[in-house]
């Protein structure tokens, strides 16, 4: 499907009009992607609000979409529901420890829209709302921030960087640093051996979240941005790998690991021959969201 085709059919749900939904719907509005953008909420002046404002984004410049207010049932009919409706972290909180608030209140959100989803659909649902490990952006932003930091360290942009967060989005996160590459070539004969300081860029891109929360209450621009990249991956079947979360079978849990998305959501996992090292870390971190599920499931 070429990008104007998509752009004028497509539709997508943003369920949570919130900071971190609506900049999903902003990042949406300048990369455009789809025709329609439905905003949901149950504060229905706040949903209101927050469309008229993203709307006048729109006015100008050359974006079809357009951003609607919608009911619930609505995101049925959508190619792509994004949910971010949860709880805020709040300071000195983790992710995980949002899982009880949070699931409920997706809970609620999914039963807005399941009744009215058909027995064929293929609307691809997209988790934002934290915890995020099931069908999520998962530590995709955590490894946009990781190669962020690198490409200050290393004088090269980003894009030109392969680097994985994997495992959970949150406290047990881990980076494959054998797998770290600049152009094709591997870290450290990139940089040099001793040039990079794994461990403190690694507690770094974990700590990036909180550091900006502690300045200014929440982030929303890094998700809005990763979000609106996962939507355009899907609706335009683009194939791209990213590390976002979703069920290993071997770990017995989600959480993140690179997969090739598309039309159907995640198209195929990548296996990553990970060190000895670096896979006793990615098994911590599925023993720690194990227990959290276990613990949310009491
Ligand atoms: C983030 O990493 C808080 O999960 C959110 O920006």
């Amino acid at each position: 499907m070429s990008q104007d085709q998509a752009s004028l059919t497509s539709k997508i749900a943003v369920v949570g009009a919130g900071e971190v939904g609506s900049t999903i719907a902003y990042s949406l509005i300048l990369n455009p992607v789809a025709g329609d953008i439905l905003l949901i909420d149950p504060d229905t002046s706040r949903r209101d609000a927050q469309a008229q404002d993203l709307s006048d984004a729109t006015y100008h410049g050359n974006t079809s979409t357009r951003v609607l207010t919608a009911e619930p049932e609505e995101a049925a009919q959508c190619d792509v529901i994004v949910l971010t409706a949860g709880a805020a972290q709040k300071k000195g909180e983790s992710r995980t420890d949002l899982i009880g608030k949070n699931v409920k209140i997706l809970k609620s959100a999914i039963e807005g829209f399941k009744g009215s989803l058909s027995s064929d659909s293929k609307t691809i649902l997209l988790v934002v709302a934290n915890p995020v490990d099931v069908f999520g952006s998962g530590t995709f932003l955590d490894s946009a921030r990781l190669r962020g930091i690198l490409a200050s360290r290393s004088g090269v942009a980003a894009s030109s960087i392969d680097a994985y967060v994997l495992g959970e989005h949150g406290d047990s996160q881990m980076v494959a640093w054998s797998h770290v590459s600049i152009g094709g070539v591997p870290l450290d004969q990139a940089v040099g051996k001793n040039e990079i300081d794994k461990k403190s860029i690694s507690e770094e891109t974990k700590k990036k979240a909180a550091a900006i929360m502690e300045a200014k209450g929440a982030t929303a621009y890094g998700i809005g941005g990763v979000a609106a990249s996962l939507c355009k991956s899907i609706l335009f079947d683009q194939r791209n790998v990213r590390p976002v979360s979703h069920w290993q079978e071997e770990l017995g849990v989600c959480l993140s690991m690179p997969a090739v998305i598309g039309r159907k959501g995640i198209v195929r996992t990548l296996p990553m021959d990970l060190s000895d090292q670096e896979k006793r870390e990615l098994e911590t971190s599925a023993k720690s969201l194990k227990e959290v599920v276990q613990e949310a499931e009491k």
